[in-house]
């Protein structure tokens, strides 16, 4: 994830920005870079890569100056290069971004057609341009940010420095973090805590919309009409590794959190609801998936189970048919896979050396080759004709969960582009199907509130020995999902089977130890899982249940039901995966367990 510092005071400040920007070095990056205004111009060093090619960097050709910006990258628009790097400077203003700029294809046009020439691939470089087309004596440095920014669609978090204005800087707020941390005689801005903790503790959280002038020694914060808005000051009592996982106790939890925001990032720009279409970016579009006459799908863990209800979703809407295939199984088969088909590889790190062999084997017989991937320019997505990004940012817990669900959140668009491509759904129906995705982060927002319910259950269930996952259809693969979170965090013995293959033997299992979790909210075969609970009540087992808002029959044969409200098929996976994950960590974390760092697992596996 970007992390932002920016300071304003007595001290030399490119001390100050390198260590904050190694305080957040924790969320991953991939180029790093400072800004200062120096001499009445504006100086600035970035390197592709870790922060050390970035201070030797320094060391060679220092930087001095009292006001200052810096970043550490991760690559959302444009490939990690030390040309894509921030902070971006146009004409007298340098700024450092955080977000993503939904209308950044529009806005560039439009400056090109007025004669201005970029010279990186970013959505950051914009705001940077219009700022200066803004910028004239009467809007000041802090009225032309805000003149740019009404014309900016997306999520951000900025700080500007001005070469006009060497003791100042401007920082706004839209749908991610930005904080103003205040010292004596200098004040700074940050994306996070733990950039600033060792300057002070006296914080001034930003709300959207917010735009911050600060100086060293007075910090004026307004709308985006200008008008003065007042933000209490917060004194935070965090240590550090408190302030990196933004006051969770594990960076699993804090990622579960995130859900609702990361899909939110997901969709962002690629969804055209009146229309009822899909913006997908213009390589991934003309691969033309839509006219394969088949596709194939390959990962690994949790991947594979978004690969598996991608192919739900995909044969439904679309009606394209979709083979799935663990990857290590995959490659070692002599596949059939052809010039008319598509390949889909899933992979949240796009280094997995199962998945990329798979992509080879693919690419030498001739398919079409989309990955859908959450690390930029990462070996698989390099290896593809064109990548889905999910926008997850970093995923730092082993345990696999915004990714996840980012993942499926992609699935789920590409399903509809290729629906209505296909003319297999009509554009009502594409609407409907958007204005239901739409809801999601919503809905995870309540799921989220009952997290110390969910952490009861888990305080009752955590001495048994082994848990059955049971779920049809698209919550099959979310069965199997919250089994693996299970294992992989608590090391307790978890399966996943579809609801109707429990008596072709897994009911041997069921006695009154064995939690049977089974996801069965209102759809199309909820009465047939009804049948398959009467099954497990009647032997004695101990049935947790995720199920609709409403729904009086299966709570009642149920040791705890959890609820999730009445909504389309399509947005049911997410919310019931939120319970298992929810679920998996409370009972790790009730265990003692390291859930970030489970034993025996690493987060990217990149040998076979
Ligand atoms: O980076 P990838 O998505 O290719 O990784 C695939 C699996 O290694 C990964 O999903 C693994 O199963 C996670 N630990 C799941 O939580």
């Amino acid at each position: 994830m970007c992390g932002i510092i920016g300071y304003t005071g007595n001290r030399d400040c490119v001390q100050i920005i390198q260590s904050g920007l190694g305080r957040l070095a924790y969320r991953g990056y991939d180029s790093a870079g400072i800004a200062v205004c120096s001499n009445g111009d504006i100086d600035l060093r970035r390197s592709h890569g870790k922060l050390e090619n970035l201070i030797a960097r320094l060391t060679r050709e220092p930087l001095r100056g009292h006001t200052g910006i810096g970043h550490t990258r991760w690559a959302t628009h444009g490939r990690p290069s030390e040309s894509n790097a921030h902070p971006h400077r146009y004409g007298k203003f340098a700024i450092v971004h955080n977000g993503i700029i939904e209308n950044f294809l529009e806005l560039r046009q439009e400056l090109i057609a007025r004669g201005h020439e970029f010279s990186s691939e970013t959505d950051t470089e914009i705001v940077a341009h219009l700022i200066s087309e803004y910028y004239t004596p009467d809007t000041g440095f802090a009225g032309a940010v805000r003149a740019a920014l009404r014309r900016v669609r997306g999520s951000y978090a900025i700080v500007a420095i001005c070469a006009d204005f060497p003791d100042e800087i401007v920082a706004a707020r839209l749908q991610s973090p930005l904080l103003i941390a205040l010292g004596d005689g200098e004040n700074f801005a940050a994306s996070d805590i733990a950039a600033v903790l060792a300057h002070s503790r006296r914080i001034i959280f930003l709300e959207d919309g917010d735009i911050a002038h600060i100086k060293a020694d007075t910090v004026e914060i307004q709308d985006i009409t200008g008008q003065p808005v007042q933000r209490p000051v917060k004194t935070v009592q965090w240590d550090i590794s408190a302030a990196e996982k933004q006051g969770y106790p594990h960076y699993m939890l804090k990622e579960i959190f995130e859900q609702p925001q990361k899909i939110t990032d997901t969709f962002r720009g690629r969804i055209l609801e009146d229309e009822g279409q899909i913006n997908l970016d213009e390589k991934t579009a003309n691969l033309e998936f839509e006219k394969c006459s088949r596709i194939q799908i390959v990962a690994c863990g949790t991947s594979y189970h978004a690969g598996l209800l991608g192919k739900y979703i995909i044969e439904k809407l679309a009606r394209i048919p979709v083979d799935v295939d663990v990857a290590s199984e995959y490659r070692y088969r002599n596949p059939i896979i052809t010039p008319q088909d598509g390949f889909i590889a899933i992979s949240q790190s796009g280094e997995t050396a199962d998945t990329y062999a798979c992509l080879k084997i693919a690419r030498e017989r001739g398919s079409k080759i989309l990955s859908i991937c959450n690390v930029m320019d990462s070996t698989i997505p390099r290896a593809s004709d064109a990548t889905f990004y999910t926008r997850a940012d970093p995923e730092i817990g082993v345990a696999s969960t915004k990714a996840f669900t980012t993942q499926l959140a992609s699935l789920m668009l590409l399903a509809i582009h290729f629906a209505r491509r296909r003319q297999t759904i009509t554009a009502g129906d594409a609407r409907q199907l958007l204005n239901a995705l739409r809801s999601v982060p919503h809905h995870m927002e309540t799921i989220l509130e009952t997290s110390d319910s969910v952490r009861s259950v888990a305080q009752k269930l955590l001495r048994a020995s082994s848990f059955l996952y049971l779920g049809r259809n698209v919550h099959y693969p979310i069965a199997l999902e919250g089994a693996l979170k299970l294992k992989e965090i608590s090391y307790i013995h978890a399966e996943a089977y579809p609801s109707g293959e429990m008596k072709h033997g897994p009911i041997a299992l069921i006695d009154e130890k064995l939690p049977v979790v089974v996801i069965a909210p209102k759809n199309a075969t909820y009465e047939k899982t009804l049948s398959n609970l009467q099954e497990v009540k009647a032997r004695g087992g101990r049935i947790i249940s995720i199920v609709s808002e409403g729904d009086d029959m299966l709570p009642r044969v149920s040791e705890h039901a959890f609820v999730i409200p009445d909504c389309e098929e399509i947005v049911q996976p997410f919310l019931s995966v939120l319970y298992l994950q929810l679920l998996a960590y409370h009972i790790a974390d009730l265990l003692g367990n390291d859930v970030d760092q489970p034993r025996n697992l690493a987060k990217s596996v990149t040998v076979e």
